[in-house]
């Protein structure tokens, strides 16, 4: 499974991009004016760091305007996927685009007929938001399920992207179900990492390791 990072914060793209855990980078309109910065230099910026795919959401809502800010987002770099929305006129504009060949990570995705339609319109990407679905009261993890088997069933080269991943567990539910990416937050990805049983463990070896008199702790000495 590939881990996304769902960030257009630059340092911490660097940091797990250093640690070497990350396969690409999902961002949305919300994430990059969050950063208050240009949309433009900052997908600039995150493709020179990052070597693999780098989602850049259309702002337009009709499908002529997605299809030409798609157009001219693709042309940014070439790991750009144009990230259209899930709406009538999305699916119009991922049917153009994808004859053209741009990579497409279709997004704002909550019923696996979306999906299925997405998939046979040529998505490079399907994206359900899992968090999002189950703040609504219903299940995420059974959609993301949903359309691995439908995807399965058909033999849909498109990859099940899932996103909203707003806990540990929402990550844990979606590589069980086979998903091809997930993408993760920084402080969520930064939990997977962290298990506090670990540190106490940790804890108790060194203190024993420390009880032995200093001249037979020589670990390193005929280095
Ligand atoms: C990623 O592609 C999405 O934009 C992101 O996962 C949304 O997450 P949220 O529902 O927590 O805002």
């Amino acid at each position: 499974m590939k881990i996304f990072l769902d960030t257009a914060n630059i340092d911490d793209i660097k940091r797990f991009a250093r640690i070497g855990i990350i396969d690409g980078v999902t961002t949305n309109p919300a994430l990059v004016a969050r950063e208050g910065r240009n949309f433009r230099e900052a997908v600039e910026e995150i493709c020179e760091i990052i070597n693999g795919p780098v989602s850049a959401e259309v702002i337009g809502t009709t499908a002529d305007v997605m299809v030409d800010e798609a157009r001219k987002i693709s042309k940014i770099h070439p790991n750009i996927v144009v990230k259209i929305p899930a709406t009538p006129a999305g699916f119009e504009a991922l049917g153009i685009v994808s004859k053209d060949g741009i990579k497409v990570n279709f997004t704002i995705v909550y019923t696996s007929n979306q999906a299925l339609l997405a998939a046979k319109l040529g998505a490079t990407y399907v994206s359900p938001f899992v968090g999002r679905l189950d703040a609504n009261s219903t299940s995420g993890s059974d959609l993301i399920r949903e359309i691995v088997t439908i995807y399965k069933n058909f033999n849909f080269q498109t990859q099940v992207l899932a996103a909203s991943m707003r806990n540990v567990i929402y990550v844990k539910e979606a590589a069980l179900a086979g998903v091809h990416v997930a993408t993760i937050p920084p402080d969520i990805l930064d939990q997977m990492m962290h298990n506090e049983l670990t540190d106490i463990s940790l804890k108790g070896f060194l203190n024993e390791w420390h009880k032995l008199p200093p001249e037979k702790r020589n670990y390193f000495d005929k280095d």
